[in-house]
Parts: structure tokens; C-alpha cells; sequence
């Protein structure tokens, strides 16, 4: 619970004095509680939320100046690459790292339902199938509300329970469905002699056709850090998106349907596929110079670069960094697009225009280069993104119902016409 520091903040509005408390939590600023000014008549003003918290958490801590994230309190690097990502799901949802019968039960429950019901499978025929797969997520993961009447009491704890499982278990199928019904390629059903990424890739690549297909090993613990990296970031745009819905005490699938198209914008889960698109664009180091001429005269954004919060490097950046090295070497590519993505950090991260405003690579810069070679298409990339963070959006959404809460409702600054007669 934050702690209320018996400090107050001390406005002074039309020459009244107001005092404001102030509340600490574990790490991280003070927060000042504006509410009393209400009263006052008077509303908060922060555009984009800059210097606005929106609850009280305890998942995850970012340190934007010294580059930290926190899940449960465990950096993420060493979740990345000492734990796994159910084991970083199972944090997420419990609060804690699970004993080894814990994580035993937590991944037979997850297996168990890595189905959807079969009428699922037919929502996916109303798309065309040069449908963009996040079009299709939004679409699926919301109406699967409506194959579970009988567990959507958001009051219930156990209705809210079995949703978190039943979402991470199906997103994975989902989600590959969403890239097979693109490519006019039957659904595989998940095989359950598989770990989590494992399966993934098998539901993705494999086909009816190829009775032997293998997933490599290699590839599939380079998917499962992958979604260690992006499961939950604080309260990011897709997140406060699914806590703003889910405080309507909307259902938790139209939440995270709701999530998952907020991420989709390029500005957010967009970003690793417009990198791609970016790098694409560029095409080789010569054009380097130029293209960063437009950047700087704002005709484009350096995408992958730049963040709200780090002001500094973004951790899971330095993680996918060592993981794209580690996937390219262990299957022998030489992907010039990872040079030439060098070649534009190196620039960003020396030139004062990036460097003033502390530009620094984000999670999604490398993200594309490690998919790609994994041989996930471009439009693939934020899918996979929504696949990983469905376990932050529950998580985050079942600490907003584990509490009171109110419906969230901001106010504004109205400049508009005042009233008038027609
Ligand atoms: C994610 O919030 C999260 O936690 C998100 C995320 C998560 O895990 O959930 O971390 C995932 O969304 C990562 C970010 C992915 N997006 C991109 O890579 C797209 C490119 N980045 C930008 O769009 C931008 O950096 C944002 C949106 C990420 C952050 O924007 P802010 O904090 O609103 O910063 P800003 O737009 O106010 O920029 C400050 C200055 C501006 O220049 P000036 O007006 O001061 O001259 O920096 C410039 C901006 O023009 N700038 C960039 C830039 N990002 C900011 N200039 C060129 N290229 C960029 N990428």
C-alpha cells in the first residue's frame, strides 16, 4: 500500500492556500494527490499523461534515467535469461517466481487450454486474406467473450482466474491462426508435447503436409525471450487502455481486445514493424546519411528509437541486442539489415540532435531483425508483441479488480464555443 509521507504539497489558488498529500510508494517519485483541487473548481491539465499516475501498482517499475524494468521487483535481464517466459507470466499474475510444482501446474493448466472452440475457427473466413493479422486479432479476441457466458462474472475471482489462463493459453493459437489464414494455409492445433514457444512456431510453420516438422531449438528459445521482453511494461499506452476499459466493468476479452488495438499503432507495438519498413526503406549504409537528414527535418521519426519513459537505454534493447547476435551466429546469417540498423544506432547515439533529445534504441529496434530471422513476416511482428503482453494486460487487469476502483473518467480544458442560441 503507498504510504502516505505526512508530507503536503502546498497550492496556492485565488490566494487560498490548499494543502495536497503526498503518498510514496517502493521505489520510484513521490506522487502528489490532486483530487482535493476538484473542490476548488479546478482541474489538473497533462496532455499525454507526462506527470500523471493513474493507480497504484505493483508489477512493474520503470526507471527511465538509470534504464531499469522491473518485474515483481527482478530485473529484466535476468528473467530474459535465467527464467522463462510462463515462469515470467506466472510472476505477473501470482507476485511471485513459482517452486517448480508450481510451475509444473501452472503450465499443465495453460496447456489444457490452448484450444478455442471450433466455431472460432469460422470467424476468421469474414476476413479477406490479405487482412492485416491485427485486424483479425482485434476481431477474434474480443468475440471470444461470447463462448464463455458462463464465466464472466468480473466479480468472481475464479471467473477472473480461469480468463487470465484461458487468454495466455489461446493467444499463442490465435495469433499463428491469424498468420495461416493470410497464407491460405490450413490451422494447426496446438500440440501439447510442446513448451510454450515451441508450440507457436509448430502451430505457425508446421502444415498437415510435413508429418516430421521439428521446431529449431534455437528459434524457439529466441521466441520464448522474446516474449519475456515484451510481456508487461507499467502502465503503457495498451495497458492504460485495458484498465480504462476494464473500469466500465467491461469483459476482460473486450479489454484485451481493446489493448491489442491501441498496441497496434506505430507509435507503440506498431514500431517494430515500421523498424522493418524503415530499415526496407533505407535500403543500404550509403543512404544512411541522407535518411537521417529527414529525421532531423522531421519528415519521419526514427522508429525504434525514442521512448516516453527511458531516457537512457531501454534494458530489453541490450537483451535483444545480445539475442539477435546469438540467433543470427547460431544460424549463420549475415543479415546486412543488422548492419546497417547498427550503423544507425552508432549515428543516433553520437549526433547531437538524438542525443540532446535522448533518443536511444527501444525494445521494438532490434525486435524485426531477431523475428525475421526467425522467419516471422513483417505484419507478423506486432501480433507477436500482442501475444506477449497479453499477460501484462491481464495481470495489470486483475490488480485493478482485486481492489475498489472507480470508472476511469478524465476531464478536459474546453475551448469551444461558449453557449449560443441557433
Ligand atoms: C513502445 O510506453 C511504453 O512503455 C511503450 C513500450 C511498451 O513496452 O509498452 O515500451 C513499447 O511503444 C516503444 C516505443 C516504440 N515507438 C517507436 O519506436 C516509434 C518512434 N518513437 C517515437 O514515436 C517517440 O519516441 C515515442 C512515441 C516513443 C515517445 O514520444 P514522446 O515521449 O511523446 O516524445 P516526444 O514525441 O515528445 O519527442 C521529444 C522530441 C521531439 O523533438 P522536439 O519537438 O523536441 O524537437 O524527440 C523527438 C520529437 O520529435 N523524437 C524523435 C523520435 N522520438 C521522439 N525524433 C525522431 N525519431 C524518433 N523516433
Amino acid at each position: 500500500m503507498s504510504e502516505t509521507t505526512g508530507k503536503k504539497a502546498i497550492l496556492e489558488l485565488d490566494g487560498k492556500k490548499i494543502e495536497l498529500p503526498i503518498y510514496s510508494g517502493t521505489l520510484g517519485p513521490d506522487v502528489i494527490d490532486v483530487s482535493g483541487i476538484l473542490k476548488e473548481g479546478h482541474f489538473t491539465f497533462d496532455p499525454g499523461f507526462m506527470a500523471t499516475s493513474a493507480c497504484e501498482s505493483k508489477i512493474t517499475y520503470i526507471d527511465g534515467d538509470k534504464g531499469v524494468l522491473l518485474h515483481r521487483g527482478y530485473p529484466i535481464d535476468q528473467l530474459a535469461t535465467k527464467a522463462d517466459y510462463l515462469d515470467t507470466c506466472y510472476l505477473l499474475l501470482n507476485g511471485e517466481l513459482p517452486t517448480a510444482e508450481q510451475k509444473q501446474s501452472f503450465e499443465k493448466k495453460i496447456r489444457n487450454h490452448t484450444m478455442v472452440h471450433d466455431q472460432v475457427s469460422r470467424f476468421f473466413n469474414g476476413f479477406r486474406r490479405d487482412a492485416h493479422p491485427m485486424a483479425i486479432m482485434v476481431g477474434v479476441v474480443g468475440a471470444l467473450s461470447a463462448f464463455y457466458h458462463n464465466s464472466l462474472d468480473i466479480e468472481n475471482i475464479d471467473h477472473r482466474d480461469i480468463t487470465a489462463v484461458r487468454l495466455v493459453a489461446k493467444i499463442p493459437t490465435l495469433a499463428a491462426w491469424s498468420y495461416k489464414y493470410t497464407i491460405g494455409q490450413p490451422f494447426v492445433y496446438p500440440n501439447n508435447d510442446l513448451n510454450y514457444a515451441e508450440n507457436f512456431l509448430y502451430m505457425m510453420f508446421s502444415t498437415p503436409a510435413d508429418k516430421d516438422y521439428k521446431v529449431n531449438p534455437v528459434l524457439a528459445k529466441a521466441m520464448d525471450r522474446i516474449f519475456t521482453l515484451h510481456a508487461d511494461h507499467e502502465q503503457n499506452a495498451s495497458t492504460s487502455t485495458v484498465r480504462l476499459a476494464g473500469s466500465t466493468g467491461a469483459n476482460p476479452y473486450a479489454c484485451i481486445a481493446s489493448g491489442i488495438a491501441a498496441l497496434w499503432g506505430p507509435a507503440h507495438g506498431g514500431a517494430n514493424e515500421a523498424v522493418l519498413r524503415m530499415l526496407d526503406e533505407i535500403g543500404t549504409k550509403d543512404n544512411v546519411a541522407e535518411f537521417m537528414e529527414k529525421v532531423k527535418r522531421k519528415e519521419v521519426k526514427l522508429m525504434g528509437f525514442g521512448h516516453r519513459v527511458y531516457k537512457n537505454f531501454d534494458p530489453r534493447a541490450k537483451v535483444m541486442k545480445q539475442t539477435c547476435d546469438e540467433v543470427l551466429e547460431a544460424l549463420g546469417i549475415n543479415d546486412p539489415q543488422l548492419e546497417l540498423a547498427m550503423e544507425l544506432e552508432r549515428i543516433a547515439l553520437n549526433d547531437p540532435y538524438f542525443v540532446e533529445r535522448k533518443l536511444y534504441p527501444n525494445v521494438d529496434f532490434y525486435s524485426g531483425i531477431i523475428l525475421k530471422a526467425i522467419g516471422i513476416p513483417t505484419e507478423m511482428f506486432t501480433v507477436i508483441f500482442a501475444l506477449a503482453r497479453t499477460v501484462g494486460w491481464i495481470s495489470h487487469w486483475l490488480e485493478m479488480h482485486s481492489a475498489p476502483y472507480k470508472i476511469g473518467r478524465p476531464r478536459q480544458l474546453y475551448t469551444g464555443p461558449a453557449q449560443r442560441d441557433i
